[in-house]
């Protein structure tokens, strides 16, 4: 069986100020009444296929995550909890060394991200599988979109050979690229975007990790060695783990392995990030417009203008995010909606 190992532990930052430090959006009923969160632990539910899960987040959302699994009904492995922000690489490792330790190295992960929005079909079970069986054999897998637009915001894959069905060694992977390069790889062609799911040999990644990643290995073996369960939880020791460098794992890992390997996945996918990505996924109105809430709109063409609270007028303008919360708005270009995680880090830093 499959290790369903699902990642809830980012701050949902290119949202701001709609998701905050204390909900991040995974937690949101962004699309519907399930969260992001709970309808990835839906799609691992199936229990001819997966194990429980392991869920791996940050200490602050430990709450929110027992509460929100215990209401969708699904058995977790264990609640992994980070004692401070480190990033993906260190999040995988220690999630790879707890399966190691609970279901063997020979174990298989599927890496999970807990924001997306994803319409599961036939395609996706065949690709889930064949994931599996390449990962067994010791590739690092992971599931590529065809890419529509030159988003900076995703890892850029690129294939050894034309990629038709199965699974294809990675000749090159980018991660966020910047507007140029991005715009040449989509004009290249063979590329596509890294859904940001993996399916992983536990043996394989370890090792992976000790060759291109060992001070976030050894962060990761120690953080689960001299962890210590609490009630639902199992915290990770803070001393060792905040040794592990804040570094993504498509940066620390698969920049750089010559393990990866690609299967095309063709299945409904969306990252809802950023809030250019919130407006290109939603149904527009003749203007290009996106307006919730209580918005008032009068000339004002491709934008977003989002309120859950105050009244929000916007005049003659183009390209414009306006996000009004009770407590905080934001104001900037929608085309540049990416610079949000940044300003909110400036925010967070008091600067
Ligand atoms: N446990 C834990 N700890 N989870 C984290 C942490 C952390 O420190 N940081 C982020 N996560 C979780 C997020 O909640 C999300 O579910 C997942 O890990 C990916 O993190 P993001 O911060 O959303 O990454 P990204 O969107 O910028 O980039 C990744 O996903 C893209 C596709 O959505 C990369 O893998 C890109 O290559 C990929 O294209
Ligand atoms: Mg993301």
């Amino acid at each position: 069986k499959i290790v369903p190992v699902i990642l809830a532990g980012g701050q949902g930052t290119r949202l701001w100020p709609m998701s905050r430090a204390a909900r991040p959006k995974q937690f949101l009923p962004l699309t519907g009444p399930a969260s992001l969160f709970q309808k990835t632990l839906a799609r691992v539910a199936d229990s001819a296929v997966y194990t429980p899960a392991i869920v791996i987040t940050n200490s602050d959302y430990r709450f929110i995550v027992a509460e929100q699994a215990a209401e969708q009904g699904v058995p977790l492995a264990g609640i992994l909890l980070e004692p401070v922000v480190r990033n993906t690489a260190v999040a995988i490792a220690a999630a790879a060394a707890f399966a190691g330790d609970t279901f063997g190295t020979d174990a298989v992960l599927h890496v999970l991200p807990s924001d997306h929005n994803v319409a599961v079909d036939d395609g996706y079970w065949t690709a889930l599988h064949q994931a599996r069986d390449a990962a067994t054999a010791g590739q690092l897998v992971t599931f590529g979109i065809m890419p529509t637009h030159a988003e900076t915001g995703f890892g850029y894959i690129k294939a050894a050979a034309s990629v038709g069905a199965g699974v294809h060694p990675v000749e090159r992977f980018v991660e966020k690229p910047d507007a140029i390069r991005a715009g040449q790889m989509l004009a290249e062609g063979g590329y596509f975007w890294n859904s940001g799911m993996f399916m992983l040999g536990v043996g394989t990644f370890l090792h992976e990790c000790e060759t291109l990643a060992p001070q976030t290995l050894a962060a990761a073996r120690d953080a689960v060695a001299q962890a210590r369960s609490d009630l639902d939880f199992i915290r990770l020791d803070e001393a060792a783990f905040a040794t592990a460098p804040d570094i993504s794992v498509d940066y620390a890992i698969f920049e750089k392995t010559t393990r990866a390997a690609i299967v095309a996945v063709d299945f409904g996918w969306s990252d809802l990030g950023s809030w250019d990505a919130v407006w290109k996924n939603a149904s527009r109105d003749t203007a290009e417009n996106l307006a919730q809430g209580p918005v008032t709109l009068d000339q004002v063409s491709n934008s977003l203008v989002v309120s859950d609270h105050a009244h929000v007028a916007v005049h003659g303008l183009d390209d414009i995010a306006v996000i009004a919360t009770n407590d905080a708005v934001y104001v900037g270009r929608l085309s540049e909606a990416q610079k949000v995680g940044a300003m909110v880090k400036t925010l967070r830093a008091g600067k």
